[in-house]
């Protein structure tokens, strides 16, 4: 990749396309990546990846500390995985059926992931929380799902963020709790009373623009016990930290197996796949509901997922990905104080979030973010941070150049009052 250090951040080519775009695509573009919801200045639109960089439509290179908002956990274009998809593409991708890969990679999944005893294949996030939710319906013949309050689980009615296009009835038997707080999952578990069909929790707290959570033992104790008491299912959203923290699932180290589970962005290594992992008693539902995509059985994905897992295993890749993760707190932590600021590191060093002391809005934040992104850093002042096993020692301390330089900034502009 070229890598044009004047002038990073959203450039000519960007904006000419944003202007197409603004013409036939309603908002110039749909969801999270739009680049309204982007600090300003920070390019809407890329051109390519190779290992831990991605180079913008104007051939500016920066280090990716987004990874594609988590499907990239092994680099950009990893040629084993790229290979793997090549040769299956070479065969077929969408045939009249699924390959034997569909196959190989369920047998993969159930040897992998600890809770696990069958696995159903999707495209998106979305599609296995969702999955996830009518199977433990099915299940139970009951409507209420526990959902706590700021966790995100997609963008279906039930649970897109905002209300525009969402009915009340859409919503209607999910009933909120608090994450990390029993009292308030046992008060929303009596809410439902008889009702209850599922409690939903994702692996970690991870909410936008707040401090990450890992999950407090007593509480995800007291989610496995509610919902096997009540005969309702415990379903793990894996989605976001799946075989980044551990590869048996993220809620195998504290001794608790989900019923069902969901998974998606970092198992292809970026090829568009998501999987439902479930046990025994929810078997037999998870063959009366009926969800399908024209695409989900396709194979090169699934090629591409199994030599993700290999190379994953390879590598143990989650104590990898925490080792370089904590380098980067180390230093930014460091750097932090150095320049006088509170800067607050949660959640585990391979998905770091960053936010700032006093910053509503994360004004701070956002403007630490554009500096580091003229150095040649592509950092997110809301959202978690991802690591890949792309990123080197020297990466991290090619990072750390280009913070300590934005963090100067940012603790000018606090002097100056500015933000
Ligand atoms: C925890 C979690 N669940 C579900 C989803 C939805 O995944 P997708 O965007 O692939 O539909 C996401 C996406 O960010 C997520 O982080």
């Amino acid at each position: 990749m070229a890598s044009q250090a004047a002038g990073r951040g959203s450039g000519p080519l960007d904006r000419q396309l944003r202007e197409r775009a603004a013409q036939v695509i309603p908002g110039g573009l749909w969801g999270h990546q739009r680049a309204s919801a982007l600090p300003e200045g920070y390019p809407q639109f890329f051109r390519a990846g190779d290992g831990c960089r991605v180079e913008d439509v104007d051939g500016h290179v920066y280090i990716d500390l987004m990874c594609s908002w988590g499907p990239i956990v092994l680099g950009h274009r990893h040629p084993g995985v790229e290979a793997a998809a090549r040769a299956q593409r070479d065969l077929g991708d969408c045939l009249d059926g699924p390959g034997e890969v569909l196959v190989a990679l369920a047998e993969r999944l159930v040897t992998t992931l600890a809770h696990a005893d069958w696995v159903t294949f999707q495209k998106n996030g979305t599609d296995a929380t969702t999955a996830c939710v009518m199977i433990a319906r099915a299940a139970t013949g009951r409507r209420k799902v526990l959902v706590a309050r700021g966790s995100y689980h997609g963008s279906a009615p039930w649970c897109t963020p905002l209300m525009a296009g969402v009915t009340e009835e859409d919503r209607c038997h999910f009933l909120p709790f608090d994450y990390n707080d029993p009292d308030s999952l046992a008060q929303a578990v009596a809410q439902a009373g008889d009702d209850l069909a599922a409690i939903l929790v994702t692996a970690f707290r991870h909410d936008l623009a707040r401090d990450q959570e890992m999950p407090d033992p007593a509480f995800a104790q007291a989610a496995r016990q509610l919902s096997a008491e009540r005969g309702a299912a415990l379903i793990v959203d894996d989605v976001r930290a799946g075989f980044r923290l551990d590869l048996r699932g993220s809620w195998a180290a504290l001794g608790i197996a989900p019923d069902l589970s969901a998974h998606s962005k970092a198992i292809a290594n970026g090829h568009p796949l998501a999987a439902v992992t479930g046990r025994d008693w929810l078997r037999e539902a998870a063959t009366r509901i009926y969800v399908t995509g024209s695409f989900w059985c396709s194979a090169s994905a699934m090629a591409a997922a199994l030599a993700t897992l290999t190379e994953l295993h390879r590598v143990d890749a989650p104590r990898q990905l925490e080792r370089v993760g904590q380098r980067l707190r180390d230093g930014l932590s460091r750097q932090a104080q150095a320049h006088g600021l509170s800067l607050r590191q949660s959640g585990p060093p391979a998905m770091p979030m960053l936010l700032f002391d006093d910053d509503p809005g994360q004004r701070l934040g956002s403007l630490f973010c554009q500096e580091a992104l003229r150095a040649g850093v592509y950092l997110h002042p809301r959202h978690n941070l991802f690591l890949s096993l792309a990123h080197t020692e020297a990466d991290i301390d090619a990072v750390l150049a280009a913070t300590d330089g934005a963090l100067a900034a940012a603790a000018a502009a606090r002097r100056a009052g500015v933000a």
